[in-house]
């Protein structure tokens, strides 16, 4: 069993604080071990905890149309929670739920190594960005460790308010002018060309 298969397993049975207690499945997360780029939700939902996989219910839906909108595939990506299991009703992650899963998702982070995260709402934002408002620096992206950190709305919230969805849906159309721009940045040398081949891994650099 590679180390990110051991890591899930021991999210699957973590009792390290009162969510365990709640959930169907424990969600750890998934896509590609060495994912180029890795979307940081919130926490299980309804249908997740059912399945055990990250958005799959009505969010993740419309997550799919949003990473299809930038040209990438679902199964292209390594898509993961702050906290792996259901918050009861879906309220928001209390603080120190956060911090007990904190050591998965550093984990998970080390071992992926991705080029670029992306932050789904405010709770993975806030690790990224502190104290600020995702209204001003949605779409916006910086670079944290070598690695390019783009916060996004949560697709959630974009669903329900409709004034949001336009936006977190030109931010996605946007997300490869922004990772290049944002690698430009880092590195001055220009990208290589990439070949869009089915099947082929996603190569950003
Ligand atoms: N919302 C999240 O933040 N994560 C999921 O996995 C599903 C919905």
């Amino acid at each position: 069993m590679n180390e990110l298969a051991q890591i899930a397993q021991q999210i699957r049975v973590c009792t390290r604080c009162g969510l365990a207690s709640g959930r169907t499945h424990a969600v750890p997360g998934e896509g590609p071990a060495h994912a180029e780029i890795m979307l940081i939700g919130e926490g299980p939902g309804f249908h997740e905890d059912q399945q055990g996989r990250p958005f799959v219910g009505p969010s993740g839906q419309f997550l799919t149309e949003l990473l299809e909108q930038a040209g990438y595939r679902r199964d292209q990506v390594f898509i993961t929670n702050v906290v792996k299991c259901r918050p009861p009703g879906n309220r928001d992650p209390l603080p120190e739920e956060i911090e007990a899963c904190a050591h998965y998702l550093d984990q998970q982070i080390a071992l992926i190594n991705p080029k670029v995260i992306i932050t789904l709402g405010r709770y993975s934002m806030a690790r990224w960005f502190p104290g600020q408002k995702i209204s001003a620096i949605h779409g916006k992206a910086k670079c944290v460790d070598g690695r390019i950190v783009v916060a996004m709305f949560h697709p959630a919230a974009a669903l329900h308010q409709r004034a949001l969805r336009g936006l977190i849906e030109e931010d996605f159309r946007r997300l490869p002018e922004i990772i290049k721009a944002a690698q430009a940045d880092m590195q001055p040398s220009p990208p290589k060309k990439t070949s869009d081949g089915a099947g082929e891994q996603l190569s950003l650099f």
